[in-house]
C-alpha cells in the first residue's frame, strides 16, 4: 500500500516537473534581426564600406578575431544567448564558417547601417530589413530540412526573437538627407517608423514567432561622433537626439502594449537600453569606466569602420576603461552591463 502511493507521488512528481520544464519555455534559439548593434558579419558578404572585419576591431574576442562585430568583442546579443544557456556568440547567416546545425540555436539577419525605412539601408548599400525577413524565410526552410518538421516548429514557435535599430534612419537618414527632412516632420517621421516596425513584427508573428523582443534607441545624442559635432555646448550629449530617442521609445513602447492586445499569443517585450546608457555616460565610475566622451580607437571623436585602423597609435590600450570602443559603438564591457539590464528587465519573461 504504502510503496504503491510512494511509486504514484513519484509519477506525479515526474509530471509536474515535465509540465513545468516544457510549458515554461526553455529558448530552444535566438534570433536577430537589426544594425550594427546586432551585426555579428553580415555585412562581410556585402559590398558596402559599413564593415569591421579588420583589426583593432574584435581584439577582445575569442581568438583576437575581428569578424564584423562592430566591438572590441562580444556584442549585447552574444550575451543574451550565453545568459538564456545557448552559445557564447550569435553567428551571422551570411558568414561561410557557419550551417544550419550552428544556426539552429542562433542566427543573426542584422546589417550594419540599415534601419526601419529602406532609404536608411540604402546610403550604404547594405541589407534592408524587409530582405532580413527574406533571409529568415529561407531560414527556416532550412531549419525544416535539417531538423524536420515537428521540431523545427518547436523552435521557431519557442525562439527569443531580438530586433534592435533604429538609430540610422534619424543619424544616417533623417539627420543627413535633406530629402527625407523635406518629406517629413520628425514626428510624423517616427510615426512612419513606427508603421514599419508594426508591420514587421506581425510579418514575423504570421511565420510562427511568438516571444519577440523590440529594443528601443540608446541616448544617441552621447556617441562620441555626435559629441565632437556638438562644439557650441562643449562637446556634451546632442540634447535634441536624446530627445527624439526618448519619444521614439515612448511610440515603440505604445506599440508593444497595442499589439499584445491586438494578437493572441504574441509575448512581445520592449527592450529599453536608453536609461542604463545614460547612466553609465553620465556615471561612468559606477560601473567601472574611466572615459565616456571620447571612444578607445583613434582620436575617439571620429572614426569607426575603416577609420578606425590598427595602425592608428592614439588607439587605446585596455578597452574595458571605456564605455565606447569606436565613435558610435559601445564596448564589450558596456555591451555586456545593457544585456544583463534587458534580462532583468524585460527578457526574464521568457526564462
Ligand atoms: C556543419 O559543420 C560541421 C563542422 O563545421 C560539420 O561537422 C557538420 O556536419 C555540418 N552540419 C551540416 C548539417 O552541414
Ligand atoms: C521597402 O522595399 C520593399 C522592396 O522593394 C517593398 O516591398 C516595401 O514595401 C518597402 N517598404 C516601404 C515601407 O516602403
Amino acid at each position: 500500500m504504502a510503496s504503491h502511493t510512494c511509486a504514484a507521488a513519484f509519477l506525479w512528481l515526474n509530471l509536474f516537473f515535465i509540465l513545468i520544464t516544457s510549458s515554461n519555455g526553455k529558448v530552444p534559439a535566438i534570433i536577430v534581426f537589426g544594425d550594427s548593434s546586432v551585426d555579428a558579419g553580415n555585412n562581410n558578404q556585402v559590398p558596402t564600406i559599413a564593415r569591421s572585419n579588420f583589426e583593432p576591431y574584435g581584439r577582445d574576442f575569442a581568438g583576437g578575431k575581428p569578424t564584423g562585430r562592430f566591438s572590441n568583442g562580444r556584442i549585447a546579443t552574444d550575451f543574451i544567448s550565453e545568459k538564456v544557456g545557448l552559445r557564447p556568440t550569435v553567428p551571422a547567416y551570411l558568414d561561410p564558417a557557419y550551417n544550419i546545425s550552428d544556426f539552429s540555436v542562433g542566427v543573426t539577419f542584422a546589417s550594419a547601417g540599415t534601419g526601419y525605412d529602406n532609404a536608411t539601408s540604402d546610403v550604404l548599400g547594405v541589407i534592408p530589413l524587409w530582405k532580413e525577413l527574406e533571409y529568415y524565410k529561407e531560414y527556416q526552410g532550412r531549419l525544416r530540412a535539417y531538423l524536420g518538421e515537428e521540431k523545427a516548429n518547436d523552435a521557431i514557435t519557442n525562439a527569443l526573437y531580438v530586433i534592435s535599430m533604429g538609430t540610422n534612419d534619424f543619424l544616417e537618414n533623417y539627420y543627413t538627407l535633406p530629402e527625407t527632412r523635406s518629406q517629413y516632420t520628425v514626428d510624423a517621421y517616427q510615426t512612419f517608423l513606427i508603421g514599419i516596425a508594426r508591420n514587421f513584427i506581425i510579418n514575423l508573428h504570421s511565420l510562427g514567432a511568438r516571444k519577440i523582443s523590440l529594443g528601443g534607441l540608446p541616448p544617441m545624442g552621447c556617441m562620441p561622433l555626435e559629441r565632437a559635432q556638438n562644439l557650441a555646448n562643449d562637446n556634451d550629449c546632442m540634447e535634441t537626439y536624446n530627445i527624439v530617442a526618448m519619444s521614439f521609445n515612448g511610440k515603440l513602447y505604445d506599440l508593444v502594449r497595442k499589439l499584445n492586445k491586438e494578437i493572441p499569443g504574441l509575448q512581445l517585450v520592449f527592450s529599453n537600453p536608453y536609461y542604463v546608457l545614460l547612466q553609465i555616460i553620465t556615471k561612468p565610475s559606477l560601473y567601472g569606466f574611466e572615459v565616456s566622451q571620447m571612444a578607445c580607437c583613434a582620436t575617439g571623436m571620429f572614426e569607426m569602420g575603416y577609420a578606425c585602423n590598427e595602425r592608428n597609435p592614439l588607439t587605446c590600450t585596455n578597452a574595458n576603461k571605456f564605455v565606447f570602443w569606436d565613435a558610435f559603438h559601445p564596448t564589450e564591457k558596456t555591451n555586456q552591463i545593457v544585456a544583463d539590464h534587458v534580462i532583468k528587465t524585460a527578457l526574464y519573461k521568457f526564462l
